[in-house]
């Protein structure tokens, strides 16, 4: 068992691969306390006392009230609540029905148990009985009755716990919940540097690195989605931790709507990190035996650096996580018509891309937006999910019909959360947008965001999509999202409901995922958000990859793609050939380049097929040939950042290997060109040093040792832009 209660120590201790977390019972009023989270610990000698200071002022618990509020404001409290002397960050605020906010967790019983329960309505990490232990603690207001079920799972082979708390209203009043985050953390020491991923439209998760110092680090996000601009993830590592040495500690938040993740630095020498819904426009209502779920939050421990913590939060969302028959399968090479025509095609232009992209080895045609209703901008017609037969003549069961002879696949656009005002949907059903009633709701891209929580919308909306999935043999959906959420009001919830809306919206987002999949389960779903505005691990749950950026540059990619990988495997991130100059930057790159960049992902192509260079054209059956010979390889891989262009300004490096070592393939960007400087040695990463592997292309054998100690030379390479696949297999 991975978790055990040890009953002498008053401790529960949590053993997840080479990782231990430990929290504590202390006092009489038993208060729950972190002790540790850290290196994997023996279980005997853990003096929890010592650690948590709780025989030294200011942190005794005092016994006759007179020091309370300095033991309150400095223990390192599981799940601290606000208002009674704790003025760090905390989880729990409440609105009782006398108007105040306070509340007070002590420690009741606990449980553990095999396996991992679901959470209800949330995406989650599963895992079965031998893989992982569950623990469920109860804590309770005694004045309030509220009960907070603390649930914590250890995986036994990876380094990580998973988090969350279920929230339930065991008394005779209503309570309100104004902040219910999934956890807290306190470490030990102040020495830490945050690590978190910044950005914007078509510059997504750009890597940020600063040090804690004293005070709030926020990341958070109000935009109904994680939004471009931040992504659910903080990572606080000591601040001498390198890529591959040093102890991390990553958190990631299993959710895909209003999020928020503090690191304070406070005035003892400690961290507290927390994590969870954003508090910002929260409010959910418990009516005396409700109860409230708060979604997962994972936990990865490294002592291997960065880089250690990016490959357990890999192995862990390539498996447990996305649900997807996909997920340990090649994805078929796709050709998407959005930068080839925008809106502007019909049947005879998609037929014409399909038949040259299948003579060339591609395998599926998606279709992007603009096929539905009246469609030839982004000013209308989202709502209106019904074939648009003057662009699609014959409809569409004739073009995919079409498609399919061909021997490709065909997969479809979506954008089921949104309704344009020159719509039909919108004409008839004005109050199913999210908005306040008597104030103009502000329009993003011409839309509005649809009211999903009302059952009745998001119902209307699924059948709309069911009729069009059902007409034709369609086996991918990009499900698109290109606004926030604003103007919060749903004509269906009661005023004190209101401040629900955010979170049931995420819901019913999910619920009609969790439809699509169960009634269409050979679909491949893609999760876009106006390029990479929600890659999380709450989507990841539904469809196994999201599409990146609409920022299909390979260079700008070489950043977005790592800040993404820091995170989410490889195979998860949508990435395309397309054509030059790009659409986005203007800049132009060798179609080669663009080829090895694709392929650190999902790899497939968003270009008119039938008018790029024929140089490039002639290019592609040797791209899909490198997909196939090398996907299994980075799907399933160990991956390693070697050099960042970001950081060195000149080129850029990553591997991956297999996990029996006898494969890697490394990928070299020079991105600059250096006059006088023909040559670089990088040195490789996670290959077994005894073996000996040979280069596949110049054929030389070389040992792992020699290879990551010594390092290789990266010669032949002379412009800008220009790229090298070094292929190694063990002799
Ligand atoms: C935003 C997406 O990121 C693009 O790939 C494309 O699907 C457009 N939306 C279509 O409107």
């Amino acid at each position: 068992m991975g978790i055990r209660y040890l009953a002498d120590q008053r401790l529960f201790k949590l053993d997840a691969g080479d990782a231990s977390y430990i929290i504590g019972i202390v006092d009489e009023e038993q208060f729950l306390g972190h002790v540790y989270f850290g290196r994997r610990i023996s279980d005997s000698f853990i003096h929890s006392d010592s650690l948590m200071r709780i025989n030294e002022s200011p942190f005794v618990p005092s016994k006759n009230n007179r020091d309370r509020l300095s033991f309150y404001d400095t223990f390192p409290s599981e799940y601290p609540t606000h208002g009674i002397g704790d003025f760090r960050e905390t989880c729990l605020g409440i609105l009782d029905s006398g108007g105040h906010t306070a509340s007070k967790l002590e420690f009741v019983s606990y449980e553990i148990m095999k396996g991992k329960p679901p959470l209800d309505g949330l995406p989650a990490t599963f895992g079965n009985d031998e893989d992982c232990t569950t623990l469920k603690i109860v804590c309770l207001d005694r004045i309030l009755n509220l009960e907070v079920i603390l649930l914590y799972t250890a995986f036994e082979h990876l380094n990580v716990i998973t988090r969350s708390a279920v929230i339930r209203n065991s008394g005779n009043d209503p309570i309100s919940l104004t902040k219910a985050l999934s956890c807290c953390v306190d470490l030990d020491g102040n020495d830490y540097d945050i690590i978190s991923l910044h950005g914007s439209w078509a510059r997504e998760r750009h890597i940020q690195r600063i040090p804690m110092g004293l005070g709030k680090k926020v990341i958070s996000s109000n935009r109904g989605e994680p939004g471009h601009q931040y992504n659910p993830f903080v990572a606080v590592a000591e601040s001498d931790a390198t890529e591959d040495f040093g102890e991390v500690y990553g958190f990631n938040l299993v959710y895909s709507g209003n999020f928020y993740a503090c690191v304070e630095g406070t005035q003892f020498e400690a961290a507290r990190i927390v994590m969870g819904i954003n508090p910002t426009d929260f409010r959910w209502l418990l009516e005396p035996g409700q109860e409230f779920t708060a979604p997962e939050v994972v936990m990865v421990y490294s002592y291997q650096g960065i880089g250690g913590m990016t490959r357990t939060f890999h192995d862990l969302y390539r498996k447990p996580l996305i649900r997807s028959s996909y997920r340990d399968r090649k994805r078929p090479i796709l050709i998407n018509n959005w930068e080839a025509t925008y809106f502007n095609f019909d049947t005879e232009k998609l037929l014409a891309i399909a038949r040259e992209a299948s003579s060339l080895g591609i395998e599926m045609l998606v279709m992007d937006d603009g096929w539905f209703g009246r469609r030839n901008s982004d000013n209308c017609s989202l709502g209106d999910w019904v074939v648009n037969e003057e662009k699609l003549k014959g409809g569409l069961r004739h073009l995919v019909d079409e498609v399919n002879k061909l021997g490709m696949g065909f997969g479809i656009w979506f954008e089921p959360e949104m309704v344009s005002p020159d719509s039909d949907l919108y004409r008839a059903h004005p109050e199913w947008c999210i908005h306040i009633e008597g104030r103009t709701a502000g329009l993003a891209r011409n839309q509005y965001v649809l009211d999903l929580a009302n059952p009745e919308v998001a119902d209307a909306v699924y059948d709309m999509m069911k009729k069009i999935l059902s007409e034709a043999n369609i086996t991918y959906v990009k499900w698109d999202m290109n606004r926030p959420l604003t103007d919060l009001g749903s004509n269906w919830l009661p005023p004190e409901r209101q401040g629900e809306l955010s979170h049931r919206y995420i819901l019913a987002v999910y619920k009609m995922m969790d439809r699509l999949t169960t009634d269409f389960p050979h679909i491949l779903l893609e999760n876009c958000s106006g390029g990479g505005a929600r890659f999380d691990p709450g989507m990841l749950y539904y469809g196994p990859q999201i599409w990146c950026s609409d920022n299909t540059d390979a260079i700008d990619r070489l950043i977005i793609q790592r800040g993404t990988a820091m995170v989410y495997p490889l195979s998860t991130i949508g990435a395309h050939v397309s054509d030059c100059p790009n659409h986005t930057v203007n800049r132009t790159t060798p179609f080669e380049t663009r080829g090895y960049v694709a392929l650190a992902g999902t790899f497939g192509y968003e270009l008119d097929v039938t008018k790029i260079p024929e140089e490039d054209r002639k290019m592609i059956p040797e791209q899909v040939k490198m997909y196939h010979k090398y996907n299994d390889l980075i799907r399933e891989g160990d991956y390693y950042r070697i050099a960042d262009f970001s950081d060195n300004h000149l080129y850029d490096a990553w591997m991956v290997v297999s996990k029996d070592k006898k494969e890697a393939l490394v990928t070299y960007i020079q991105v600059y060109q250096r006059p006088n400087h023909r040559s670089r040695r990088i040195r490789l990463k996670g290959l077994d040093e005894n073996t000996v592997y040979r280069d596949s292309l110049t054929g030389e054998s070389c040992s792992g040792s020699a290879l990551m100690y010594a390092g290789i030379n990266i010669t032949g390479l002379y412009g800008d832009f220009r790229g090298k696949l070094i292929h190694l297999t063990a002799v």
